[in-house]
Formats: structure tokens, sequence, C-alpha cells
């Protein structure tokens, strides 16, 4: 507390604060931890002391907190949302690194910031069903669940102890929902969820792989899976071993994340520089139609056509048709558009979970519009070839930078 404002500490403003604290019934309800109250109240006293004379509730205060034996090492904390104090979460925590053989008692950094970001992008949550995946005491989940207008959560761990822990903060701060809201324990593993959360999951070498399959199970069943995990990176090499784990299935090699805004290589697929090339070029056609053509991904007559125009630009050489069984000598520009219609069935069968039969109706649907169409580069590119230094170096003529 800074001079000026222990000035202004008179007894008025003393009252009011001993209204906002002590008398205040969440915090009664809830309190906060103990030695961290004393040592508030006295540096509080101490400040004041010289200026003006303490109001009583304080000492009584103190008195009650020196008193006070604290029979677990939990309490609570209250998590003021948006700056505003009508909105807060209660959270009944530790302040240890570990209890019980776990971690999850406490809530950490990721989990601030993983909420922070929910809030500020509520759309991304609105009617959704989300899953979290190693919840601990439950701050960012509780937090999405109150404010980001969702279908249903499922908070999970694997930890006895921070189960029931969370059932308590679920209890505090959402007292509405009842037992018939529990999850029953093969809720997980019933529920296709659209977003998948998880804050300081990824800090335990040997939970990698197993997290990785999990996050690989939930695509398995809903291929429009949103992730989003929080980290705080104590160990680069931990990190680094979770990216790396995070393998693509042999189908795809790369791919473009318009949440982001980038494109994302396989490297466990795109194993040589011609193949990044051409997922570069590639996944920059989906970029060029996301950010100019308003391509929507949910649409499958967008999908078809981007990777149309994907397939037309950039792969699709007369060695590639060969060697795809599209091309013969005889009949190229044929050939050329049917390796495209393959290479676009492909990659739509790649990333959707459609029939067959349905992507090639879709793809015929629009193939005439969407193969016609060369924007942004305006000729077909080979890969290895000298193709994209012309094609940086015409830009220009076609009205790009
Ligand atoms: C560092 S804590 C993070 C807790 C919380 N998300 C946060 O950020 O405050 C990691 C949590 O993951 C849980 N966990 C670890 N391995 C798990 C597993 N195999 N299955 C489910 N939960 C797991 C732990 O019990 C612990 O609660
Ligand atoms: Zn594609």
């Amino acid at each position: 507390m800074q001079p000026e404002e222990a000035k202004v500490m008179c007894w008025d403003n003393q009252q009011a604060f001993v209204n906002a604290t002590i008398h205040n019934q969440l915090l009664q309800n809830y309190p906060v931890n103990n030695e961290f109250s004393k040592l508030f109240f006295k540096k509080l006293i101490d400040c004041i002391e010289s200026y003006h004379e303490i109001h009583d509730d304080f000492y009584t205060f103190l008195c009650f907190l020196m008193n006070k034996k604290s029979l677990n090492t939990f309490c609570h904390r209250h998590y003021v949302l948006n700056n505003d104090t009508r909105n807060i979460i209660t959270i009944m925590e530790t302040n240890n690194m570990v209890v019980n053989g776990t971690t999850g008692m406490r809530t950490w950094e990721a989990a601030l910031t993983l909420a922070d970001w929910a809030l500020s992008n509520k759309d991304v949550f609105a009617h959704k069903k989300v899953v979290e995946l190693g919840s601990g005491v439950g701050f960012t989940g509780i937090t999405i669940a109150k404010e980001c207008n969702l279908e249903s959560i499922v908070l999970t761990d694997c930890h006895n102890d921070v189960l029931k822990t969370i059932k308590r903060n679920i209890k505090i701060n959402l007292p509405k929902l009842n037992n018939s809201d529990d999850a029953q324990p093969n809720a997980v593993s019933n529920i296709v969820p659209d977003i998948l959360i998880g804050a300081d999951i990824v800090y335990d070498p040997s939970i990698l792989q197993p997290l990785c399959n999990v996050i690989k199970s939930f695509f398995d069943k809903n291929d429009l899976l949103e992730v989003y995990i929080a980290s705080m990176i104590r160990n680069v090499d931990t990190f680094n071993s979770f990216l790396e784990a995070l393998v693509c299935d042999y189908s795809v090699s790369g791919g473009y994340d318009p949440e982001l805004n980038q494109i994302v290589v396989c490297q466990n697929v795109s194993t040589r520089k011609g193949m990044v090339q051409g997922v570069l070029v590639h996944e920059m056609i989906h970029m060029f139609d996301y950010c100019r053509n308003e391509l929507d991904f949910k649409n499958m007559e967008h999908l078809a056509c981007s990777e149309i125009r994907a397939a037309n630009l950039t792969h699709c050489s007369f060695t590639s048709a060969w060697s795809q069984g599209d091309a013969s000598w005889s009949k190229i520009k044929k050939a050329h558009q049917d390796c495209v219609k393959t290479k676009a069935l492909y990659s739509v069968l790649a990333v959707r979970q459609i029939g067959k039969a349905e992507a090639v109706d879709i793809i015929e649907k629009v193939f005439p519009k969407c193969y016609a169409d060369l924007e942004p580069i305006g000729r077909r590119i080979r890969r290895n070839s000298e193709d994209m230094t012309r094609v940086l170096r015409d830009a220009s003529y076609y009205g790009y930078d």
C-alpha cells in the first residue's frame, strides 16, 4: 500500500473496507488462506496507523485469525472475472505444488490463461459440447461453464481426491446443478465433444503419448473437433516431445488452421523438400480461399472447391498423375482433370467423414467452375521446378505484391 492510499483510509473508508472483506458473506462462507489473511491485515494496520486510528474490527478479526487453527491445507481463492466483483469464481484449493501425489490440487497459471482466452473468445464455445482433460480443481472448466453459454461440459481427471474437490467446487459455483447432472464414469467415452480443452497437462513425458492417443480418439469421433491446450513451458524438451508426438495420420501431409491463420506441416509425413513445398502451396490456396473467397470449411461444396483448386494448381503434374494411374499419353488434358478430381477426393475424404459416392457427387458439381479458377497464381506449378520462383516474379502482373 502506497502512503497516498493509506492516507485516504479514514474511518469511513476503513468501514467500507471492513464491509467488503471481513463482513463479506462470500469470504465468510469460503475463507481465504489463514496465513495470507494474517499477513495482509498486519501489513494493512501497519500502513494505516501512521495516519489514522485503526478500526476495531481489524483488531478483532486479526485476533480471530491468530486463534484459528488451520485444520487442513485447503483454503479458498476468489477469482474476479473481468474486474467485476459481482462475478467471482470461488475455488477450494491448496497452495501446495503436490498433494497426495497429484499436481491437481491447485490452480496453475495455464488454467488462468486458458480461462482468460475463453472469456475473450466466448463465441468459440457458444452451444458447444466441451470436454476438459486434467481439470485439477476445476477453475477453467467451471469458468467456461458459467460464462460461455455451452451446451455441456465434462470435467475429467484421474485422481480421486481431485475429483472430489472438483465436485465441491462445482457445487460452490454452480449450485443449481443437481446430482443427476453428474457425469457417469463412462460419460467421456460416450460423448462426442466439439471442443477439447486442457490446461497444464503437458508436463510429464510419460503421459504425452497417452495424451495424444486420447486426443486422437476424440478426433476419430469428430473430425471437426477443436483442441485448445494451454501450457506453461517449464522444460522445452518436454514440450517439444509433445509437439513431436502430435503426429499426423499418414493420409494427411499438412493443414491450414483458419483459427490462427497458420499452416501446419506434418513432419512425420512431409519428409522431403518437394513435399514441404507442395504442402505449403496447397495450404496457401486454402488460406487464400479462406481470406479472399470467404471459404466456409463446414460447407462441403466450399471445401471440395478449394481442394480442387489446390490439386489443380499444385499437384497433378504429368508424372504424379501417371503414378496415380490417371494419366496416359493419348489424353493428357482429360488425364489432368481426372488426377485433380482423384486428388481432391482423397483430400476431402481425409478430412471429412462422408461417403465416397457423396464426395464424388459434390466434386463433380463444383468441378467446372473451380477447375477454371487459377487465382492467385495464374498458372499450374510443378513440384521441384522453377515454377515457384516464376510465380513469385509474376505476382505483380496479377495484381499481387
Ligand atoms: C498440473 S495439473 C493441472 C490442473 C489444472 N488443469 C490447472 O491447470 O490448474 C495436471 C492435472 O492433470 C491430471 N492428470 C495427470 N495425468 C492424468 C491422466 N492420465 N488422466 C487424467 N488426468 C490426469 C492430474 O491429476 C492433475 O489434476
Ligand atoms: Zn487441402
